[in-house]
């Protein structure tokens, strides 16, 4: 997305009183913020040669690609720029840097990264891969010098290092990796990321930050400081909050800003699936209905999720989050009793008017 519609973007975000902006920087079908000490990140990771066209299916031979190379990275000026313009808004920015999976760019750019060391080539398509990055010291090593330039670019306390969806199969076929996990006394592949991910856990933390990731960091053995997403369900943010873990509310079937709309699929644009009406959004009550009162302090808040592989531009990112945006912010600052969603829809119709005038693409209401 280019640099002026993230700042307008940060400027909805302030209008509607959100205090974060997580950017997901990285994953496997590009890397997107300049780090200086690897040159390759971006010259590399940051361009794919093409593109699938719709859904991937069962059948690789029926999946189109569109010929068009593509790609793009934030420089750290422009960072730096858009960090500034955030903070003048009361915005704090939270980058995102995947591993141990969703690494396939990083491991094109720097194939040592991975676990075969051969080369591959930056996804031109979606979903999980196997790549994997290998927790040799030298991989932890590269990764914390890029944290050290994520941190000078940051001031934000909390920095995501992702964890979500870290497929094992290249860890399981590796003799090096298996030694790797009996030499460190681990039992499985799971504990294996759980203690990369303490290793960047204590790194952060020597640095006065704390590692944000996705629920699946619980699976390993949480890391002592980490604050969990949870995204598949409320499961993992309330084992989290249990534990005495912060945890932001993000799961799929209330907070992903990338399912459809409606259910009226044909009149939608191509979306990667699911099912999140407007009022299904207003609906949600942050605060796990399973959660003991005395944890419900570690709950921060909820986060819309805006995975844009299926969003070409600016446009159709505003069509997704307008208005589920709207209805997200009054879930997270409006005390359970005051809701009341035919009275925010009496509203949203004022709002709408806002919207239009700053140009913003929103989904009408009343669209079936
Ligand atoms: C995620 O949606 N993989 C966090």
């Amino acid at each position: 997305m280019p640099k002026e519609f993230v700042k307008k973007y940060i400027d909805l975000l302030a209008l509607h009183k959100l205090n974060t902006f997580h950017w997901h920087l990285t994953d496997d079908q590009g890397w997107r913020i300049e780090i200086k000490k690897y040159p390759r990140l971006t010259s590399v990771g940051a361009w794919r040669k093409e593109t699938l066209v719709g859904h991937s299916t069962d059948d690789p031979s029926a999946e189109r690609y569109d010929g068009q190379r593509h790609g793009g990275f934030y420089t750290q000026d422009d960072v730096r720029e858009i960090v500034e313009y955030a903070r003048a808004r009361f915005v704090n920015v939270v980058p995102e840097i995947e591993m141990p999976g969703h690494s396939v760019a990083a491991i094109a750019a720097y194939p040592e990264l991975g676990v075969t060391g051969e080369p591959t080539e930056v996804a031109t398509k979606w979903g999980v891969f196997d790549d994997i990055l290998n927790p040799s010291d030298r991989t932890i090593a590269f990764m914390q010098d890029v944290l050290t330039q994520v941190m000078a670019l940051f001031p934000s306390r909390e920095i995501h290092l992702g964890g979500d969806e870290a497929v094992k199969t290249r860890w399981q076929a590796s003799p090096e990796v298996q030694a790797r996990i009996k030499a460190l006394g681990l039992e499985n592949e799971e504990q294996l990321q759980g203690w990369f991910m303490k290793q960047m856990d204590a790194f952060l933390a020597a640095h006065g930050r704390r590692l944000v990731g996705w629920d699946e960091i619980l699976e390993g053995g949480l890391s002592p400081n980490a604050v969990v997403m949870s995204w598949r369900g409320e499961a993992g943010g309330i084992a989290a909050a249990r534990a005495g873990h912060d945890v932001v509310m993000t799961p799929t079937a209330y907070t992903y800003f990338d399912y459809y709309q409606s259910q009226d699929r044909d009149h939608e644009p191509l979306a990667i699936g699911g099912d999140l009406p407007l009022e299904q959004v207003y609906g949600y009550d942050p605060i796990p209905a399973g959660l003991e009162p005395q944890f419900a302090s570690h709950v921060l808040g909820a986060q819309g999720q805006l995975w844009s592989e299926y969003l070409p531009g600016p446009k159709a990112v505003e069509y997704m989050a307008f208005p589920r945006l709207c209805a997200l912010a009054e879930v997270v600052w409006t005390p359970k009793p005051r809701k009341d969603y035919q009275d925010f829809l009496a509203r949203l119709a004022t709002h709408l008017e806002r919207l239009a005038i700053l140009d913003v693409n929103y989904r009408p209401l009343g669209r079936p």
